[in-house]
């Protein structure tokens, strides 16, 4: 099986609204998507081809994280999603790596992600790097960040601001 990871092209977006429908198993994620990419709050936006289908999506829009004063601009990892039937193939892992090495091709500083906490530490996610960084969705052990550049988390304390989308969930 060839797996393909590339960027979002425009004519994917019905394709993209499918995965993240079947995946989440309604509508919400999907239509979330549509208003990120509608809003131009999309930062990056990668899909997984298999046999020229379109099989997995992940989606990065940014945050603001207001720190005692500062603004610090960072990324959101939020959906992600593959279909059911090619879950457990490395099909999002794929789609992780390869949206973090874009993210640091790009300078970004740092991805926050609430998500499943088995899931993402493997990847450089850690709980204990966004403790200091409130969510409006709440936190725990699913709320997590990595550092793209050391030390770019280092005595940052307080809140994250996500693209208006988010705030109509
Ligand atoms: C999460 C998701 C994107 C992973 O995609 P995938 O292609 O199955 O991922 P991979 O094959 O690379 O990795 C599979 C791993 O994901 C883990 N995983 C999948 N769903 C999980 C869940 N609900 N809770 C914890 N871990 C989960 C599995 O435990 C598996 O780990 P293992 O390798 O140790 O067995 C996919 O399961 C999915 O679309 N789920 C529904 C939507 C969702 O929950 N999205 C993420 C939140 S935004």
């Amino acid at each position: 099986m060839t797996i393909r990871i590339r960027a979002e092209i425009e004519s994917d977006r019905d394709a993209i609204r499918h995965v993240n429908e079947q995946a989440f198993g309604g509508p919400a994620e999907a239509t979330l998507v549509d208003a990120i990419r509608d809003g131009e709050f999309a930062e990056v936006s990668l899909v997984a081809e298999v046999s020229g289908a379109i099989v997995g999506h992940i989606l990065l829009s940014r945050v603001i994280i207001l720190s005692e004063g500062r603004a610090i601009e960072a990324l959101s990892l939020a959906p992600m999603a593959v279909l059911p039937e090619h879950q457990r193939q490395g099909i999002g892992s794929l789609l992780v790596s390869e949206a973090i090495k874009v993210c640091r091709e790009r300078g970004e500083q740092a991805i926050l992600v609430l998500g499943h906490p088995d899931y993402y530490p493997r990847f450089g996610f850690s709980a204990k790097l966004a403790e200091s960084i409130e969510s409006p969705f709440g936190g725990g052990e699913a709320w997590m960040a990595l550092e793209l550049v050391p030390g770019a988390l280092t005595g940052i304390r307080g809140r994250v601001e996500f693209s208006p989308p988010f705030n109509a969930l």
